[in-house]
């Protein structure tokens, strides 16, 4: 049977996000309608994540659930990072899925429905040197905070992650491609645009690196706001950092993971930057951007991790004051060197730490979000908050912020910051000088 109707269920990453908005456009551009919130649809579309076991293993248990009570299911395609890890073998562990299409190729979707529709069970997993972006329809309408994606890939290989298997190489896409999208975003409702990378501060096209790309953008009429995620320490050069204090639309926001607080472990990791690299980089940053806020990622109970290196990871969480951070626990990925080490650390140790980083995350957040109490900004309406009146916006730094207003989505607002919560906070609305 041919499908009509479609649902994209996407986990992991904001690349993740980004190219499960792309399907969704693609599959419109072929006929296909998205299914209404609590509607049954035709097809599903799960676009999964690798990254851990658990985030990993989701991907099975949802696609059990799609079993309907008459014994009968969607069509089901696998998408993402498990579909690159697993390939076919996925089909034997669950004979439920119908096709299995890694990142690169998503782009060949109708085709593949096409197919199952027939009762095939195709896959594809290629990495194309033609990039899967050529094949794609133009953007349309976007979100206020759009996602655009211009790096994809890694070649850090860190020792215990599957991001290089499952995305394959570090891949620019070109200037021009990217500057029309986010012109196309920006015509279709986005304020703001996050360029997305693994890398994306590596991102480089003809002798042009990321600084360029965000001042080039930055020129566009009607966007106010860019970010971009994620960067890498390594590669956090000295014409990002300047853009920073001079371009006015970028906001004042960085995620830099370090991952660990002790050098013997980034080195284990192969992190190609060290605790040092790291605090000088923030140096840097502050004396260009006084105001810049901070978030990272931590990776508790690495193999041969001791009690000494978690406590330097606690110091450098300190000595940084993140705005925000995530942490997680070390999960051993198949075919990763780390996976292989025989001095993996107990599970009851790891959830020890992570709670103790937990706990101190949460008073630097809490402290940050006290230290904006007072601020003027301007606040990005983004979405209805749960209270009849009442929306959520986000502010320079990031932060949830609820205010008071019937504004719509997308609407710039002058707001005073008045109370801090752990992982939001509070606005009012500020009358514009009486004049
Ligand atoms: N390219 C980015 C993001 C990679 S994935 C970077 O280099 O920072 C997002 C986060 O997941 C990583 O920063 C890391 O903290 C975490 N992560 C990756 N592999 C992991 C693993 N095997 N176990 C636990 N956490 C992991
Ligand atoms: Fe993974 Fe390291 Fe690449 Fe980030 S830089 S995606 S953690 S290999
Ligand atoms: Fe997950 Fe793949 Fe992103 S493994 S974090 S969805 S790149």
């Amino acid at each position: 049977m041919t499908p009509k109707t479609f649902k994209i269920k996407s986990f992991g990453c904001q690349m993740n996000v980004y190219d499960g908005e792309r399907i969704s456009e693609l599959l419109g551009e072929h006929g296909l309608a998205a299914a209404a919130d609590g509607e049954d649809a035709d097809l599903v579309v799960l676009n999964t994540c690798h990254i851990r076991e658990k985030a990993a293993e989701k991907a099975y248990s949802d696609i059990g659930r799609l079993k309907r009570e008459d014994g009968s299911k969607p069509l089901i395609a696998l998408a993402g990072c498990v579909a690159q890890a697993e390939g076919a073998e996925a089909k034997t562990r669950s004979p439920m899925i119908d096709m299995v299409v890694g990142p690169q190729a998503y782009h060949r979707l109708p085709e593949m429905i096409a197919q199952a529709s027939r009762g095939a069970r195709p896959v594809d997993t290629d990495m194309p040197a033609i990039s899967k972006f050529d094949a794609l329809p133009k953007r349309r309408a976007a979100a206020p905070s759009a996602f655009l994606t211009v790096q994809e890939g890694c070649d850090k290989f860190c020792t215990y992650c599957v991001v290089p298997y499952t995305r394959g190489a570090e891949i620019s896409r070109p200037w021009g491609d990217i500057v029309a999208e986010a012109q196309a975003l920006v015509e279709g409702g986005a304020r703001e645009i996050v360029l997305l990378g693994q890398n994306v501060n590596a991102w480089e096209h003809e002798g042009r690196g990321l600084a360029d790309l965000i001042r080039a953008i930055a020129k566009i009429d009607g966007l106010e706001r860019i970010r971009y995620t994620t960067s890498h320490p390594a590669d956090m050069n000295d014409e990002l950092i300047a853009a920073h204090g001079e371009v006015e639309k970028l906001m004042p926001y960085l995620h830099l993971p370090v991952q660990s607080g002790s050098d013997r472990i980034l080195k284990s990791m192969n992190r190609s930057h060290s605790t040092e690299s790291y605090l000088r980089t923030m140096e840097k940053m502050r004396a260009a951007r006084s105001d810049i806020a901070i978030s990272g990622d931590f990776i508790v109970g690495f193999p041969g991790e001791t009690d000494e290196d978690f406590e330097a990871t606690l110091r450098i969480l300190d000595a940084v004051r993140y705005a925000a951070a995530y942490s997680f626990k070390y999960s051993a990925r198949p075919g990763t060197p780390a996976a292989a080490r025989d001095d993996q650390v107990p599970l009851e140790v790891m959830d020890q730490r992570l709670r103790r980083l937990h706990e101190r995350i949460g008073e630097n957040q809490l402290a940050f979000n006290r230290s904006t109490v007072g601020r003027d900004i301007q606040l990005l309406i983004e979405r209805p908050g749960r209270r009849s009146g009442q929306m959520i916006g986000r502010s320079p730094w990031l932060q949830s912020v609820h205010v008071e207003t019937g504004a719509a989505p997308g609407t710039m607002l002058d707001v005073t910051l008045t109370a801090a919560g752990p992982n939001s906070m509070t606005g009012a609305l500020r009358q514009k000088d009486a004049a």
